[in-house]
Protein backbone atom coordinates (compact mmCIF):
# COMPACT_ATOMS: atom_id res chain seq x y z
CA UNK A 1 0.00 0.00 0.00
CA UNK A 2 1.12 3.82 -0.02
CA UNK A 3 2.32 5.59 2.72
CA UNK A 4 1.54 9.32 2.53
CA UNK A 5 3.60 11.93 4.81
CA UNK A 6 2.42 15.16 5.28
CA UNK A 7 4.54 17.88 7.08
CA UNK A 8 3.90 21.48 7.89
CA UNK A 9 5.85 24.25 9.36
CA UNK A 10 6.86 28.11 9.28
CA UNK A 11 10.07 29.08 7.93
CA UNK A 12 12.67 28.38 9.41
CA UNK A 13 11.80 24.96 10.99
CA UNK A 14 13.81 22.71 8.48
CA UNK A 15 10.74 21.44 6.99
CA UNK A 16 12.27 21.33 3.62
CA UNK A 17 15.79 19.51 4.09
CA UNK A 18 14.43 17.51 6.88
CA UNK A 19 11.45 16.55 4.28
CA UNK A 20 13.64 15.66 0.90
CA UNK A 21 16.12 13.86 3.71
CA UNK A 22 13.20 11.53 5.15
CA UNK A 23 11.91 11.05 1.35
CA UNK A 24 15.39 9.84 0.18
CA UNK A 25 15.63 7.31 3.38
CA UNK A 26 12.32 5.72 2.73
CA UNK A 27 12.74 5.46 -0.51
CA UNK A 28 9.35 7.95 -0.98
CA UNK A 29 8.70 10.81 -3.85
CA UNK A 30 8.81 14.23 -2.46
CA UNK A 31 6.54 17.14 -3.43
CA UNK A 32 7.99 20.49 -1.95
CA UNK A 33 4.77 22.45 -2.35
CA UNK A 34 6.29 25.54 -1.36
CA UNK A 35 8.09 25.89 -4.57
CA UNK A 36 4.96 25.64 -6.42
CA UNK A 37 4.01 28.59 -4.95
CA UNK A 38 7.50 30.32 -5.51
CA UNK A 39 6.78 28.69 -9.22
CA UNK A 40 4.00 30.33 -9.69
CA UNK A 41 5.35 33.36 -7.97
CA UNK A 42 7.90 33.55 -10.79
CA UNK A 43 5.53 33.09 -13.61
CA UNK A 44 3.39 36.04 -12.54
CA UNK A 45 6.91 38.51 -12.38
CA UNK A 46 7.73 37.20 -15.72
CA UNK A 47 4.21 37.57 -17.43
CA UNK A 48 4.14 41.32 -15.76
CA UNK A 49 0.93 40.04 -14.22
CA UNK A 50 0.36 43.05 -11.39
CA UNK A 51 -0.03 41.11 -8.14
CA UNK A 52 -2.65 42.67 -6.86
CA UNK A 53 -4.39 42.23 -9.86
CA UNK A 54 -6.22 38.73 -7.73
CA UNK A 55 -8.04 38.06 -10.90
CA UNK A 56 -5.12 38.22 -13.23
CA UNK A 57 -2.84 36.18 -11.00
CA UNK A 58 -5.15 33.49 -10.52
CA UNK A 59 -5.95 33.45 -14.42
CA UNK A 60 -1.83 33.26 -14.68
CA UNK A 61 -1.72 30.31 -11.86
CA UNK A 62 -4.00 27.85 -13.55
CA UNK A 63 -1.94 28.66 -17.11
CA UNK A 64 1.11 28.02 -15.34
CA UNK A 65 3.30 25.34 -17.20
CA UNK A 66 5.36 23.47 -14.21
CA UNK A 67 7.27 20.83 -14.40
CA UNK A 68 8.56 19.71 -10.83
CA UNK A 69 10.59 16.50 -10.17
CA UNK A 70 9.47 14.68 -7.22
CA UNK A 71 12.67 12.23 -6.93
CA UNK A 72 14.25 13.38 -3.82
CA UNK A 73 17.80 12.61 -4.97
CA UNK A 74 16.94 14.70 -7.68
CA UNK A 75 14.72 17.26 -7.06
CA UNK A 76 14.26 20.36 -10.28
CA UNK A 77 11.28 22.70 -10.88
CA UNK A 78 10.69 24.08 -14.43
CA UNK A 79 8.34 26.31 -15.97
CA UNK A 80 8.05 25.09 -19.76
CA UNK A 81 11.51 25.02 -20.11
CA UNK A 82 13.21 27.59 -17.81
CA UNK A 83 14.68 25.81 -14.89
CA UNK A 84 13.98 27.86 -12.27
CA UNK A 85 15.46 25.66 -9.24
CA UNK A 86 17.25 28.82 -8.15
CA UNK A 87 15.53 31.83 -9.33
CA UNK A 88 12.45 30.74 -7.28
CA UNK A 89 14.42 31.20 -3.84
CA UNK A 90 15.80 34.79 -4.59
CA UNK A 91 14.76 37.22 -2.32
CA UNK A 92 12.27 38.89 -4.86
CA UNK A 93 10.20 35.64 -4.85
CA UNK A 94 10.60 35.50 -1.06
CA UNK A 95 9.09 39.04 -0.90
CA UNK A 96 6.42 38.56 -2.93
CA UNK A 97 5.29 34.89 -2.72
CA UNK A 98 3.03 35.65 -0.08
CA UNK A 99 1.01 37.99 -2.46
CA UNK A 100 0.44 34.96 -4.92
CA UNK A 101 -0.14 32.36 -1.62
CA UNK A 102 -2.53 34.60 -0.33
CA UNK A 103 -4.77 34.23 -3.48
CA UNK A 104 -7.63 31.95 -2.95
CA UNK A 105 -8.21 31.24 -6.18
CA UNK A 106 -4.17 29.98 -6.79
CA UNK A 107 -4.59 28.39 -3.73
CA UNK A 108 -7.49 26.40 -5.22
CA UNK A 109 -5.57 25.40 -8.52
CA UNK A 110 -2.85 24.55 -6.66
CA UNK A 111 -4.03 22.23 -4.04
CA UNK A 112 -5.59 20.42 -6.71
CA UNK A 113 -2.19 19.80 -8.65
CA UNK A 114 -1.03 18.98 -5.26
CA UNK A 115 -3.22 15.94 -4.26
CA UNK A 116 -2.99 15.22 -8.41
CA UNK A 117 0.81 14.27 -7.17
CA UNK A 118 0.23 12.93 -4.27
CA UNK A 119 -2.47 10.37 -5.64
CA UNK A 120 -0.03 9.47 -8.73
CA UNK A 121 2.26 8.07 -5.88
CA UNK A 122 -0.39 5.44 -5.35
CA UNK A 123 0.32 3.99 -9.04
CA UNK A 124 4.27 4.28 -8.37
CA UNK A 125 4.30 4.99 -12.11
CA UNK A 126 5.83 8.76 -12.21
CA UNK A 127 8.88 7.39 -9.39
CA UNK A 128 9.80 3.93 -9.17
CA UNK A 129 12.21 3.98 -6.19
CA UNK A 130 8.82 3.59 -3.52
CA UNK A 131 5.19 3.46 -3.10
CA UNK A 132 4.17 6.55 -1.51
CA UNK A 133 5.44 9.97 -1.07
CA UNK A 134 6.32 12.93 1.44
CA UNK A 135 4.66 16.15 0.88
CA UNK A 136 5.83 19.53 2.86
CA UNK A 137 4.35 22.98 3.06
CA UNK A 138 1.81 24.94 5.32
CA UNK A 139 -1.33 23.14 4.81
CA UNK A 140 -0.67 19.53 3.90
CA UNK A 141 -1.66 17.87 6.96
CA UNK A 142 -4.43 20.45 7.50
CA UNK A 143 -6.08 20.88 3.87
CA UNK A 144 -4.21 19.23 1.12
CA UNK A 145 -3.79 15.49 2.70
CA UNK A 146 -5.84 15.64 6.37
CA UNK A 147 -6.02 11.58 5.94
CA UNK A 148 -2.36 11.13 5.26
CA UNK A 149 -1.08 8.10 6.91
CA UNK A 150 1.29 9.99 9.12
CA UNK A 151 0.94 14.41 9.50
CA UNK A 152 3.79 15.91 11.46
CA UNK A 153 4.07 19.72 12.41
CA UNK A 154 7.97 20.63 12.11
CA UNK A 155 8.16 23.43 14.81
CA UNK A 156 10.97 25.22 15.85
CA UNK A 157 11.92 28.44 18.58
CA UNK A 158 11.78 31.85 16.71
CA UNK A 159 15.52 32.24 18.00
CA UNK A 160 16.12 28.73 16.07
CA UNK A 161 14.19 29.47 12.56
CA UNK A 162 15.83 33.04 12.29
CA UNK A 163 19.26 31.63 13.20
CA UNK A 164 18.78 28.92 10.20
CA UNK A 165 17.34 31.63 7.89
CA UNK A 166 19.96 33.32 8.37
CA UNK A 167 22.83 30.76 7.73
CA UNK A 168 21.33 29.99 4.45
CA UNK A 169 20.79 32.99 3.25
CA UNK A 170 23.43 35.18 4.81
CA UNK A 171 26.26 32.00 5.59
CA UNK A 172 26.19 33.26 8.84
CA UNK A 173 23.93 33.52 12.46
CA UNK A 174 25.73 36.92 13.81
CA UNK A 175 23.57 39.90 14.99
CA UNK A 176 23.68 41.89 11.50
CA UNK A 177 22.87 38.68 8.97
CA UNK A 178 19.83 37.53 12.02
CA UNK A 179 18.60 40.84 11.90
CA UNK A 180 18.58 41.37 7.90
CA UNK A 181 16.47 37.59 7.70
CA UNK A 182 14.03 39.03 10.94
CA UNK A 183 11.86 41.46 9.00
CA UNK A 184 11.36 39.39 6.04
CA UNK A 185 11.04 36.02 7.43
CA UNK A 186 8.29 37.07 10.35
CA UNK A 187 6.69 39.23 7.93
CA UNK A 188 6.51 36.60 5.59
CA UNK A 189 4.82 34.43 8.36
CA UNK A 190 2.08 36.85 9.47
CA UNK A 191 0.97 37.57 5.70
CA UNK A 192 1.09 33.31 5.18
CA UNK A 193 -1.35 32.74 8.43
CA UNK A 194 -4.22 35.00 7.68
CA UNK A 195 -4.79 32.40 5.15
CA UNK A 196 -3.11 29.27 6.08
CA UNK A 197 -2.85 28.14 10.10
CA UNK A 198 0.86 26.46 10.73
CA UNK A 199 2.15 27.37 14.36
CA UNK A 200 -0.20 24.82 16.22
CA UNK A 201 -0.86 21.09 15.27
CA UNK A 202 -4.51 20.35 14.25
CA UNK A 203 -6.06 17.70 15.93
CA UNK A 204 -3.90 14.55 15.23
CA UNK A 205 -0.95 15.53 13.87
CA UNK A 206 2.21 14.82 15.88
CA UNK A 207 4.49 18.19 16.94
CA UNK A 208 8.11 18.07 16.81
CA UNK A 209 10.34 20.86 17.72
CA UNK A 210 13.64 21.08 15.90
CA UNK A 211 14.59 23.89 17.79
CA UNK A 212 17.52 21.71 20.13
CA UNK A 213 18.37 19.28 17.01
CA UNK A 214 20.72 18.93 14.54
CA UNK A 215 19.82 18.20 10.89
CA UNK A 216 20.13 14.61 11.58
CA UNK A 217 18.69 14.63 14.82
CA UNK A 218 15.66 15.80 13.18
CA UNK A 219 15.84 13.60 10.73
CA UNK A 220 15.80 10.90 13.24
CA UNK A 221 13.12 12.23 14.83
CA UNK A 222 10.58 12.55 12.16
CA UNK A 223 11.83 8.62 11.10
CA UNK A 224 10.57 7.30 14.48
CA UNK A 225 7.02 9.30 14.20
CA UNK A 226 6.72 7.89 10.42
CA UNK A 227 8.08 4.25 12.32
CA UNK A 228 5.08 4.04 14.82
O1 LIG B 1 11.17 29.43 2.57
P1 LIG B 1 10.20 28.70 3.41
O2 LIG B 1 10.60 27.34 3.83
O3 LIG B 1 9.70 29.53 4.52
O4 LIG B 1 8.89 28.57 2.56
P2 LIG B 1 8.47 27.63 1.37
O5 LIG B 1 8.09 26.30 1.94
O6 LIG B 1 9.44 27.67 0.26
O7 LIG B 1 7.11 28.36 0.94
C1 LIG B 1 7.15 29.62 0.34
C2 LIG B 1 5.80 30.30 0.48
O8 LIG B 1 4.81 29.54 -0.21
C3 LIG B 1 5.26 30.46 1.88
O9 LIG B 1 5.76 31.61 2.50
C4 LIG B 1 3.75 30.54 1.63
O10 LIG B 1 3.39 31.85 1.23
C5 LIG B 1 3.56 29.63 0.44
N1 LIG B 1 3.07 28.28 0.77
C6 LIG B 1 1.74 28.10 1.06
O11 LIG B 1 1.00 29.09 1.12
N2 LIG B 1 1.23 26.86 1.26
C7 LIG B 1 2.03 25.78 1.20
N3 LIG B 1 1.51 24.56 1.39
C8 LIG B 1 3.40 25.94 0.94
C9 LIG B 1 3.89 27.20 0.74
Amino acid sequence: STLVVAIDGPSGSGKSSVSREVARRLGLAYLDTGAMYRAATWWCLHEGVPLDDQPAVARAVRALPLDQGVDPAAPHVRVGTTDVDEAIRETAISAAVSAVATNLDVRDELRERQRAAIAAQADASSFSAGRGIVAEGRDITTVVAPDADVRILLTASEEARLARRARDVHGSDDDDAVAATRDQVLRRDADDSTVVQFHVAADGVVTVDSSDLDFEQTVQAVLAVVAR
